[in-house]
């Protein structure tokens, strides 16, 4: 497939380490049949000791599907690259991710201070697929180091075939708000299709995003967790103008008892409960009394628990409208 059909739905779900895992993926494929999806960051250097790991799993109808690796060794980033052909559409190379222990061994967004070994990176593994390859990464490391323009030219140059683009610097972290206009001074200076990230989490915020950053599309993330229909009404909205709602409070507990049970079935119902408690704080946002509700189902490490306490929740809420 070529990049254009990739990503021809417009919108795609943005990689999230320890978020974008086989089950939630699938569960985004339910509701859009035609979004990118992304893996969660794949570490070369890990995927080079074990290679058969869950990270890697996916479904025949997950296409378009991309999988995403970090690293900054270009010839075992395109050794993974190659591997991982077998499973994707695309290869993403992470040159974003922020996170201390990640940036200190160069790779994610430190990238963006070294751009030569990008570039190398880039060419490296460009020279050894037979799919397309993007990259991802922010304005820049700091304010006063925004370089996207000229670093999504010379990655383009180099061989990338799309880019998406957060619009914070590594400083901001995930603080602050992401900048979309800027987005739009880098679409301007390059000829691969630019999808642009960062706080998009309702149709009117893709709506303003894309028309502030004149991008090609929206990439998602913590905008799916609590709600993996998210990126499906987006793109119902974008190709036909239909708006369909956000869900209800007893949609979002029917979605999140479901989460919890492929979660549980995926890894166990210890290790199942633990992943999906990051997941609280977005599906019970917007619940009456939701820190206390957090606070609660935090402490609970048993599905039936959990799914009595969302029960109570659903009832409560049903006798409120009957009041
Ligand atoms: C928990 C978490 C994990 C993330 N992991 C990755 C990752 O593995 N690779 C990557 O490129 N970006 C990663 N990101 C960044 C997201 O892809 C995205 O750029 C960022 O969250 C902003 O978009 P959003 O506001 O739609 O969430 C992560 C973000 C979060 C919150």
């Amino acid at each position: 497939m070529q990049v254009k059909d990739l990503i021809a739905s417009k919108v795609s779900l943005a990689p999230m380490a320890g978020i974008t895992d086989y089950v939630l993926r699938s569960l985004v494929r339910e509701h859009s049949k035609t979004c990118l999806l992304t893996t969660e960051m794949i570490s070369s250097e890990a995927l080079t000791q074990i290679k058969d790991t869950d990270i890697v799993k996916r479904d025949e109808d997950h296409s378009p599907i991309s999988y995403q690796l970090s690293g900054h060794k270009p010839q075992m980033i395109a050794d993974c690259a190659k591997y991982l052909q077998k499973y994707a559409d695309m290869i993403d190379i992470n040159m974003g991710c922020p996170v201390n222990k990640v940036v200190k061994g160069t790779d994610g967004c430190a990238l963006m201070r070294n751009v030569e070994l990008a570039e190398e990176i880039v060419r490296t593994v460009k020279s050894q697929i037979s799919i397309p390859l993007s990259v991802k990464f922010r304005l820049g490391y700091t304010f006063d180091e925004l370089n996207y323009v000229e670093y999504g030219q010379r990655m383009q140059k180099a061989g990338a075939d799309f880019i998406t683009i957060h619009g914070r610097t590594r400083s901001q972290m995930y603080g602050g708000k992401a900048d979309w206009k800027k987005i739009a001074e880098l679409k301007r200076n390059v000829d691969i299709p630019v999808f642009a990230n960062g706080d998009i989490i309702s149709i009117e915020t893709a709506e303003q995003c894309l028309e502030e950053s004149q991008a090609d599309g929206v990439a998602i993330g913590r905008g799916v967790m609590g709600d993996p229909s998210l990126i499906s009404r987006i793109e119902r909205y974008l190709s036909k103008g239909e708006y369909l709602p956000p869900p209800t409070l007893e949609e979002k507990i029917a979605g999140m008892k479901d989460y919890l049970r492929r979660e549980k079935d995926f890894r166990g119902e210890e290790v199942g409960i633990k992943f999906v408690r990051k997941f609280y704080p977005y599906y019970v946002n917007g619940f009456p009394g939701a820190s206390k509700i957090r606070g609660e189902l935090v402490l609970m490490d048993k599905v039936s628990d959990i799914y009595e306490m969302l029960d109570n929740i659903a009832l409560q809420s049903l006798k409120n409208v009957l009041i």
